[in-house]
């Protein structure tokens, strides 16, 4: 069942331009902070009336069998499963400082964009709860002072919101760790049961399956490559293909190299890539200070002979590395490494420079997980900043071994010659990949080999991919 009020979203600009007025004839911070609290409770009285969609809740995972207020004005609350007979067993015990509940409110969030109304304060600081009270499904926190702006001075929260909010370490480990514990290295093995087994269906994804556009994306999270099949070829009646792609999931990464990069041989060529020679495994665009995360490259002709594609996971290269090599792994996580692209005498000149360790660890309190290699040879740049006299030999060792595992290690070498209408779609900043070299079409009426290659970031991927994931847990 839905409800839907008048929406005053007129009224609602008109009171932060207010708001905005308010700021800039601000000189003293008291005066800032009693003006903000007057100004945020100016606005939900304006955005009572807010169109806002609402749905029934989901069942509670977790009731509250007890609460209180703490020592320091800390709010100590156990959960229990509320579901399991015997739940005791799961009894959970929360805390949380009273100025983060009173920060995170659900009063204090305007009820559509979701964003906060008032920022932290001195005055919310100082503020404590007076009581704490609880009817198994929510909590009841009485404030003990009128200056925290609340109707009637009071915050609920429910048993759910608390949980999903927990600051203890167990919990925030977990939460940090949703994404990253997915990832795993991935093997020959495993592309070639997955381009044999269950390739992504390209048909599928223009078809609006959006399970299917969700198992690309988790897949490319979790091994870092998918194979898609079924990709129309004929370009130039149909259109860019990557394009649809992109736009199917998010929105497109554009680069020097523009939205849409031809990937074929070029009479002046400015990149290795646009030569019929072969190309030594690499991750694009390293000079980036954000390199573009995810790569498409759609085969729309393929070379006579030769030109197969090669790619090698890195991190599943870094595994192997941190156990024959672990000084090296260790040096190649902490050295920057400045990598360069420029044309300083083109008609259009660049020089874009960028630094990166080649491995990165992210990870929460000591335990780390590779999550990106950055390693093109080609544009590294000659400069060494991070390294002395001493360091370098060290550090050229380290990039040697890590080539050598890629270059040589036949559980990890990918080889794959695809048709024209497949599409490799793959982190960039983790799977290092090349190209066999490929023989030129004997005369000019013979297509050369040709792919389209784009780019896009994680950003609006996981986006997307949460947006799906939502969607397929409330409707499973
Ligand atoms: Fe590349």
């Amino acid at each position: 069942m839905a409800m839907a009020h008048t929406c005053r979203s007129i009224n609602f600009q008109r009171q932060v331009g207010r708001l905005s007025s308010s700021l800039m004839r601000m000189n003293q911070k008291p005066t800032l902070t009693a003006s903000l609290l007057r100004c945020s409770a100016s606005l939900r009285a304006s955005l009572s009336t807010t169109t806002v969609p609402v749905t029934n809740p989901p069942d509670p995972n977790y009731r509250i069998a007890s609460s209180k207020i703490n020592s320091d004005r800390m709010v100590e609350v156990d959960l229990i499963p509320a579901k399991e007979m015997d739940n005791n067993w799961n009894r959970v015990r929360l805390h949380f400082p009273s100025v983060y509940l009173l920060d995170n409110c659900s009063t204090n969030f305007h009820p559509s964009t979701l964003q906060r109304l008032s920022p932290i304060s001195q005055a919310k600081l100082d503020v404590g709860a007076s009581a704490v009270t609880d009817d198994g499904q929510s909590l009841k926190i009485n404030w003990d002072s009128k200056d925290v702006s609340l109707p009637d001075n009071i915050s609920k929260f429910t048993a759910d919101w608390l949980f999903d909010h927990s600051l203890e370490k167990v919990h925030r480990k977990k939460r940090q760790y949703h994404q990253l514990d997915q990832i795993q290295g991935l093997t020959a093995a495993d592309f070639h049961h997955h381009v044999d087994n269950d390739p992504i269906d390209f048909s599928k994804l223009m078809a609006d399956d959006d399970a299917e556009l969700l198992r690309l994306w988790q897949l490319v999270w979790r091994r870092g490559l998918a194979f898609v099949i079924n990709v129309p070829t004929n370009v130039e009646e149909l259109g860019t293909q990557v394009t649809k792609m992109a736009e199917k999931t998010s929105y497109l990464r554009n680069t020097i190299y523009g939205e849409v990069f031809n990937v074929t041989t070029k009479p002046d060529p400015n990149n290795l890539a646009f030569t019929n020679g072969s190309l030594p495994l690499h991750t694009d665009l390293a000079y980036y200070k954000s390199p573009p995360d995810v790569q498409l490259l759609h085969c729309i002709s393929q070379a006579g002979i030769g030109g197969e594609s090669r790619f090698v996971d890195g991190v599943a290269a870094a595994h192997k590395l941190k156990q024959l090599h672990p000084e090296s792994y260790d040096l190649l996580t902490k050295t920057k490494v400045r990598y360069t692209d420029k044309a300083m005498h083109s008609d259009d000149p660049f020089d874009i420079q960028a630094e990166h360790t080649v491995i990165h660890e992210e990870g929460f309190d000591g335990d780390k997980v590779v999550t990106q290699i950055f390693l093109s040879e080609a544009s590294r740049c000659h400069e060494i900043n991070s390294l002395g006299p001493n360091e370098v030999e060290d550090f050229y060792r380290a990039i040697v071994r890590l080539r050598e595992i890629a270059e040589n290690d036949p559980e990890l070498i990918i080889e794959h010659r695809v048709e024209p209408g497949g599409m490799f779609v793959f982190n960039n900043n983790r799977m290092m990949h090349g190209r066999n070299a490929f023989e030129m079409p004997a005369s000019s009426s013979s297509a050369p080999r040709f792919f389209h290659g784009m780019y896009i970031d994680w950003d609006g991927i996981w986006s997307r991919m949460r947006v799906l994931e939502r969607d397929q847990s409330i409707h499973s």
